[in-house]
């Protein structure tokens, strides 16, 4: 049975949070608010336990997990070579919804970086999550509290529906602030680069360390099973419905998307858009408003399209967003859960 605690991020019940951090002590799961996403935990030192993350996701075991510290001299007890740039990225952006990945000590057992020798490390701000690590005394493995595949959880209520009875405990502590997973980057070369975007960009870091490269095959479609970061190749953030992407001139989008509407409606099949606020009255089915600026659109986006779930959306249609700045990260999850379907106009 799980067990299922609310708490108010703003007022922290400590003895609640520590009934979990004790079940992560003894090897258990347990599901915790992040600032990014809800995160699936384990102690990433207990290979048992992280055995039991795969196990509640349907997770492939070759994709590594990020393991989450709750302070930065943690990291040397499960990493070596920590670059002068990586300190730089840490001293601006930890704790943050930044994850780097460095050579592993042999403390990390394989099965928690996928067989990899390098290790993905991150130190989250939400206060939630710092108790429970804090806590719970050892780093904790957590990738997102989804069924692998599904969009990620960025609501305690969307967290229970799925995960309940998965896990041995779940936190509920509101709405998560970026709504998309952490920015990964491969501190291991010489220049370090992005395996996925997320809301720190590849320009906030090049003020700090000079270029920043990205991996290219999570640009497009082509290369995606070359991805360095093992979790980019497999089909992800996948609502029931089907995502369509329409690309173009403003105008020219509301027109396809509502042409494109009426002939699924034709063919009894139920219709969502997912858009900008402003473009709310100019769709029928039923719309969904992601928010006014990049900000808001990233942090509603996989909550939208689990929305169009629960309401039975058949075909989602999806403006594009800008690829700059966070649109670069939300270009790239909304691209995978259309399995890369866009249509231009
Ligand atoms: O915001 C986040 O990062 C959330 C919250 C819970 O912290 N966690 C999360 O974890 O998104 P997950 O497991 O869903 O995604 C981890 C990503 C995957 O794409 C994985 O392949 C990549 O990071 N990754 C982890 N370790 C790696 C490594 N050693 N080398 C390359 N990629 C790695
Ligand atoms: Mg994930």
């Amino acid at each position: 049975k799980t067990l299922i605690s609310n708490i108010d991020e703003l007022n922290i019940d400590k003895e609640e949070i520590k009934k979990h951090a004790d079940l992560l002590a003894k090897g258990k799961t347990v599901i915790f608010p992040t600032e990014t996403v809800y995160g699936l935990g384990a102690n990433a030192l207990d290979e048992e336990a992280v055995k039991k993350i795969y196990e509640a996701k349907g997770r492939p075991s070759d994709n590594p997990l990020i393991v989450h510290i709750y302070n930065e001299n943690e990291i040397n007890s499960l990493a070596t070579d920590i670059s002068e740039q990586a300190k730089k990225l840490m001293d601006e952006f930890w704790p943050g919804p930044l994850t780097m990945i460095f050579k592993k000590k042999d403390i990390v057992p394989q099965r928690t970086s996928g067989g990899l020798d390098t290790v993905a490390i991150r130190m989250p701000s939400h206060p939630i999550a710092r108790e429970i690590i804090r806590q719970s005394g050892v780093p904790i493995a957590a990738p997102s509290a989804n069924i692998s595949g599904r969009p990620s959880p960025t609501k305690g209520e969307h967290v229970c529906e799925e995960m309940n009875g998965r896990v041995s405990g779940i936190i509920v502590g509101g709405d998560c602030d970026f709504g998309l997973e952490s920015t990964v980057v491969d501190m291991t070369s010489e220049k370090p680069m992005i395996l996925r975007p997320g809301s720190i960009t590849k320009e906030q870091m090049e003020v700090l360390v000079g270029e920043v490269l990205i991996d290219p095959s999570i640009e497009g479609k082509a290369d995606i099973k070359k991805a360095k970061a093992p979790g980019m190749k497999y089909t992800h953030y996948s609502p029931n419905g089907d995502v369509y992407i329409v690309s173009g001139e403003e105008e020219n989008v509301i027109n396809k998307i509502n042409s494109l509407i009426e002939e699924q409606e034709a063919k009894n099949l139920k219709c969502g858009v997912i858009c900008k606020n402003k473009n709310i009255n100019k769709y029928k089915g039923q719309v969904i408003g992601l928010g006014n600026n990049l900000e808001e659109v990233g942090s509603n986006l996989f909550n939208s399209l689990i929305e169009m779930d629960k309401k039975g959306i058949d075909v989602i249609y999806s403006e594009a967003f800008s690829n700059t700045g966070v649109g670069r990260a939300i270009m790239n999850r909304l691209m995978k859960s259309a399995g890369y379907k866009v249509i231009e106009v």
